[in-house]
């Protein structure tokens, strides 16, 4: 028996009432006959819907989709009581596609034929080799700009492009694996990630309602760990109409990468345990001088580093790692006990690289030395031992 799925494009409109019926008309006519097992190169039967989401358009966008509807039973309008941005309408959208016409996979999709519908059955065929996010990309062999865009616009979508990804993901895999940021071309598959994701548009949980949007459901779909694959966009010029994209969006979007990268789980804990870090380091430095005025050498090097260590593992524990807090005195002592044999660890990488440093280098910048291997050494280290042995997560 061959799998059906159902995939539903989901196209916003504001002001599309010259767009929206020729695409229309072009998906159900054009398109969707060559989405077909055995066609081409899918495997599977498609079943595909269209579902355009109209933010009450003045222009009659609205009616033209209604007429359209009454034509092709897979094509559905959803009428928005305002416009509430491109974000808050693919929010909408979404959850009518999961609730009312039982969508495996959405599509975000342009109404004006900025984004060739010849792109939708490659998705789909990467959808079949078991991808969860598939993303049209410009920035990929194959794929391209408007040959009408001047130098300012290529060069303000390579900057802000590069930039998001920047903020949003360095240093980490996706920083190198998704070339394209803010793609508008996008399909998802529905089970564990759609249905995962908060679709209420309503009050604060998009960073924003306007173009920005993509970057948070991309990053948010990237990390539930989306199996995800870029294909190539020959990004067209717009067939009519004009762009809904504001001066200030450039901004927004810079904004919003920002903000996602600052909330970020993994951001969060690292800031904290540098803090604590450092909170830790003062101490040392404090007590080093408090005991040295009554106590003999070694001691007050011993014991405020022993201070320093119960502060780290303390503050770790109640505030980075709230989430894995250790609780319970022989839980307690035993993970304490390990946390010393990790620091210890810590002294002995700094003892055998300053050592080494020194034979290498002369002796002459000690601090200097001393700040290399803490921050490319000793941080790494610590942060490694803490996350994969002291506060591991318990796996069930
Ligand atoms: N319902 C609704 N509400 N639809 C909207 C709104 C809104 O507030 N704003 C825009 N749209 C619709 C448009 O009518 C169009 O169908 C689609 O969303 C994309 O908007 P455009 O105004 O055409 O955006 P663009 O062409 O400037 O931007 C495109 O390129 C960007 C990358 O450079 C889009 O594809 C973006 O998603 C993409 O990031
Ligand atoms: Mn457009």
């Amino acid at each position: 028996m061959k799998q059906q799925n159902t995939a539903v494009i989901v196209i916003p409109t504001y002001n599309e009432a010259d767009n929206i019926g020729k695409m229309i008309e072009y998906l159900n006519t054009k398109t969707f006959p060559n989405i077909v097992a055995k066609k081409g190169d899918l495997t599977q039967n498609w079943d595909m819907k269209i579902l355009v989401v109209d933010g009450n358009s003045p222009d009659g966008t609205g009616k033209v989709v209604e007429k359209e509807a009454k034509k092709y039973n897979n094509t559905f309008l959803l009428t928005e009581t305002s416009k509430d941005g491109i974000g808050a309408a693919y929010l909408k959208g979404f959850k009518y596609a999961i609730d009312k016409l039982n969508a495996d996979f959405v599509f975000e999709f342009d109404g004006d034929f900025q984004h060739p519908p010849e792109t939708i059955p490659l998705m789909l065929k990467a959808i079949e080799e078991g991808y969860d996010y598939v993303i049209g990309s410009r920035k990929i062999k194959g794929g391209s700009n408007p040959k009408g865009w001047g130098f300012k616009r290529v060069f303000f979508s390579e900057f802000g492009g590069f930039v998001a990804r920047f903020i949003m993901f360095f240093p980490f895999k996706n920083f190198f694996k998704v070339t394209d940021p803010t793609t508008g071309l996008k399909v998802t598959r529905v089970k564990g990630f759609v249905d995962k994701m908060d679709l209420d548009w309503k009050g604060d949980r998009l960073l924003t309602k306007s173009f920005g949007y993509k970057l948070q459901l991309l990053f948010e779909t990237l990390k539930m760990g989306a199996k995800f694959k870029e294909v190539p966009l020959n990004f067209h010029v717009r067939n009519a109409g004009e762009s809904k994209i504001e001066a200030k969006t450039a901004k927004d979007i810079f904004r919003v990468a920002i903000l996602l990268r600052w909330y970020d789980d993994f951001t969060q804990k690292f800031l904290k345990f540098g803090t604590v870090g450092f909170i830790g380091f003062i101490i040392n430095a404090i007590f080093l001088n408090l005991f040295s005025t009554f106590l003999n050498k070694p001691w007050p090097w011993t014991f405020s580093a022993e201070i320093a260590i119960i502060s780290n593992f303390t503050l770790n524990n109640l505030w980075t790692f709230r989430s894995q807090q250790i609780f319970g005195p022989s839980r307690l002592i035993k993970k304490f006990f390990q946390f010393n044999l990790s620091s210890a660890g810590a002294i002995v990488i700094q003892t055998i690289f300053g050592t080494l440093a020194e034979y290498l280098f002369g002796p002459g910048n000690k601090t200097l030395y001393l700040a290399v291997i803490i921050v490319f050494l000793v941080l790494p280290y610590n942060w490694t031992m803490y996350n994969l042995v002291i506060w591991k997560n318990k796996k069930k």
